[in-house]
């Protein structure tokens, strides 16, 4: 499959089939995900694999399980989210942030080398350590896609993040940026409507 098909192809999933996912494949995908740039030349970031049943429950015990449509529109008010496509995607995808955890066939918890607090940066390049690990992100998703393997970045809510910490025993100067469960789709991948966008819409010649 060539760069653009996979590209193409990749798609937030959030159900998944009850298959797991190889370990060699898992390491293929990792692998991709390590030839990403990095700021500083070390790609500091640990990949943390808990497929272990009573471990990911633990960890997950913190996300919320439980949205009415009701409280959807609450969210998507507040939040000003007026995009019809937008918001059918928030009430496919919020429900499932639980289950989609749960019954991921690989659930990774990618951690990135932050040796000072990420939450007060002083310039753009404070938050180059934040920002490489979301590129190495990206070049799994699409190695997962390549796979036929796909899935969803889940940022953790405020107490959710010393949770995941303590659960897993990560080291203070290392940060998650989001949780990424993997596996292989139950329905078509494009169930949800892409927002159709012209590349010719966006470009700006010489000026804004
Ligand atoms: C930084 C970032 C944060 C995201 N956070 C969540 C999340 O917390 N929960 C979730 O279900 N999806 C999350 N997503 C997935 C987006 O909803 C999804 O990428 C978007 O709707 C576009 O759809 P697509 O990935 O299928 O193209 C996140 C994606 C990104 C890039």
């Amino acid at each position: 499959m060539n760069i653009y098909e996979t590209i193409n192809k990749r798609r937030t999933v959030r159900d998944f089939t009850e298959k797991l996912i190889d370990t060699e494949i898992i390491h293929r995908i990792l692998d991709a995900g390590l030839k990403a740039p990095s700021n500083d030349h070390m790609r500091s970031w640990e990949f943390i694999i808990v497929n272990d049943m009573p471990t990911r429950l633990k960890l997950i015990d913190k996300v919320n399980k439980n949205f009415t449509r009701e409280q959807i529109t609450e969210i998507l008010d507040s939040w000003k989210a007026n995009d019809q496509c937008q918001r059918e995607m928030y009430y496919d995808g919020i429900p499932k942030q639980y289950n989609m955890l749960l019954t991921a066939g690989c659930l990774i918890i990618p951690c990135f080398r932050q040796d000072y607090p990420l939450l007060s940066p002083s310039s753009l390049s404070s938050l180059n350590g934040f920002a490489s690990i979301w590129l190495c992100i990206e070049n799994i998703l699409l190695a997962a896609a390549a796979e036929g393997i796909f899935g969803v970045t889940r940022i953790p809510f405020e107490t959710e993040q010393p949770h995941i910490k303590a659960v897993l025993n990560i080291p203070s100067n290392y940060e998650v940026p989001c949780y990424l469960a993997l596996g292989y789709p139950k329905d078509e991948p494009n169930k949800i409507k892409q927002i159709q966008i012209n590349v010719k819409d966006r470009i700006h010649l010489t000026w804004w």
